[in-house]
C-alpha cells in the first residue's frame, strides 16, 4: 500500500533561486516563504550557508533567516558545506540543518571542492555541534542516479555514502537525482541503497525533472514506503555545479499526484499556485509546473 501522507519540503527559495541569474532580493526571497507558509508547507529550505563566491545567490543568507517571521509548525532548514558555514548558520538558528555530499567523486570535487571522503572528514565535526545544539541534521546526497561528469552511478555508491553519513550521525538522508536524469526503476534502485543504512521514515526523494521523470519518480518512491519529499513551487531551480540540469520536480505536480492518489499532504493547491504565481511574476517568465499552468488558465 502507498502512504497515507506525505511531507513536503518545498526547496525552491534554495534550490529554486540558487541558480538564477538576476537577483532576487531577500524581501522578495520571504515573500515566497510567507506564501509557500500559507499553502500549508510545514518545511522550507530557505538558503544556504556556503561561499558567496560559489554561490552569490545565497549571499544574502543570514538577512533572508533574520526577515523571517517564524511559524510554529514550521522546520526552516539552511545548506551548510563546513563549520564556517555551520557557525554561521548557528547565528541564524535553523531548526535543521543539511550537509550536503555526492554519491559521484567528480560531482563532490566540482560542487564542493573536496573528495567524498575529505567531505565527511569536514561534516563530522558539524554534525556533532549541531546536534549538541539541538539541531536535527539531514544529508543530501547528490548524483544518486546519474551525475553530469562521470555518467550512471550504480547504487552500491549510494548505499556507501549512506553508510559514511550514518556514521557521522545524519539523522535522515535526501536521494537526490540532481541531473534528473533518472527513471523509476533506477531511482528504486537508489533508494533501496539508501535505506540499507536508513529507516524508510529517514529517507526521502529529491528529483530533478529535466528529462520529465519527477512525477513518475516520486510514485516509484511512494511505492517502495518513502514519505518525505523535496519539490520546487514552480519547478524552480537547478544546481550552478550541475551544467544543463532543470530545476526541481514542482510542488503543484507533485500535490496533484498525491491528492489524485488520496494522500494527504496538508497543502492547499490554489495557494500553492498563488506562491508559484508571485514568483514567477518577479522574475518574468512562466511557471515550470504543469500542473500550476493548468490551474492558473482555469
Ligand atoms: P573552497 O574554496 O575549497 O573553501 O570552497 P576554502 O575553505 O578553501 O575557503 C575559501 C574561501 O571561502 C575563504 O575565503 C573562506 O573563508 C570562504 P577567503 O579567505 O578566500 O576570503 N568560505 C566560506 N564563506 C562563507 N561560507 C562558507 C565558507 N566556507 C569557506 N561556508 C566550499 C569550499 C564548500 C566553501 C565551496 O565549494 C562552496 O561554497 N560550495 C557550495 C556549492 C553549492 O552551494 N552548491 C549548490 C548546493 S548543492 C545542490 O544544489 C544539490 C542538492 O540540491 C541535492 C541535489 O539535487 O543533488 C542539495
Ligand atoms: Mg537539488
Amino acid at each position: 500500500a502507498l502512504p497515507s501522507k506525505v511531507r513536503i519540503i518545498d526547496v525552491g527559495p534554495r534550490d529554486g533561486l540558487q541558480n538564477e541569474k538576476q537577483i532576487v532580493p531577500p524581501e522578495v526571497k520571504i515573500g515566497l516563504i510567507e506564501r509557500l507558509e500559507r499553502a500549508g508547507l510545514r518545511e522550507i529550505e530557505v538558503t544556504s550557508f556556503v561561499s558567496p563566491k560559489w554561490v552569490p545567490q545565497m549571499a544574502d543568507n543570514a538577512q533572508v533567516m533574520a526577515g523571517l517571521v517564524r511559524k510554529p509548525g514550521v522546520r526552516y532548514s539552511v545548506l551548510v558545506p563546513n563549520m564556517k558555514g555551520f557557525e554561521a548558520a548557528l547565528a541564524a538558528q535553523p531548526d535543521e540543518i543539511v550537509v550536503f555530499a555526492s554519491a559521484s567523486e567528480a560531482f563532490s570535487q566540482k560542487n564542493i571542492n573536496c573528495s567524498i571522503a575529505e567531505s565527511i572528514e569536514r561534516f563530522a565535526p558539524v554534525v556533532e555541534a549541531a546536534r549538541a545544539e539541538g539541531i536535527a541534521v539531514r544529508g543530501a546526497m547528490s548524483c544518486t542516479v546519474g551525475c553530469p561528469y562521470e555518467g550512471e552511478v550504480a547504487p552500491a555508491q549510494v548505499a556507501h555514502l549512506a553508510g559514511l553519513l550514518k556514521q557521522v550521525g545524519v539523522q535522515r538522508v535526501d536521494v537526490a537525482d540532481t541531473i534528473g536524469v533518472g527513471t523509476p526503476l533506477r531511482v528504486q534502485r537508489a533508494i533501496e541503497a539508501a535505506l540499507k543504512h536508513f529507516d524508510v521514515d529517514d529517507v526521502s526523494g529529491h528529483f530533478h525533472d529535466t528529462y520529465g521523470q519527477g512525477v513518475s519518480n516520486t510514485y516509484a518512491a511512494l511505492q517502495l514506503g518513502v514519505w518525505n519529499f523535496q519539490s520546487s513551487v514552480a519547478g524552480l531551480g537547478g544546481c550552478p555545479y550541475a551544467k544543463g540540469a532543470t530545476g526541481n520536480v514542482a510542488t503543484e505536480d507533485v500535490v496533484y499526484l498525491l491528492h489524485g492518489l488520496g494522500i494527504e499532504t496538508g497543502i492547499d493547491l490554489e495557494r500553492l499556485v498563488d506562491a508559484a504565481e508571485y514568483i514567477s511574476g518577479f522574475l518574468q517568465r512562466p511557471s515550470n509546473s504543469r500542473t500550476g499552468t493548468a490551474i492558473a488558465r482555469q
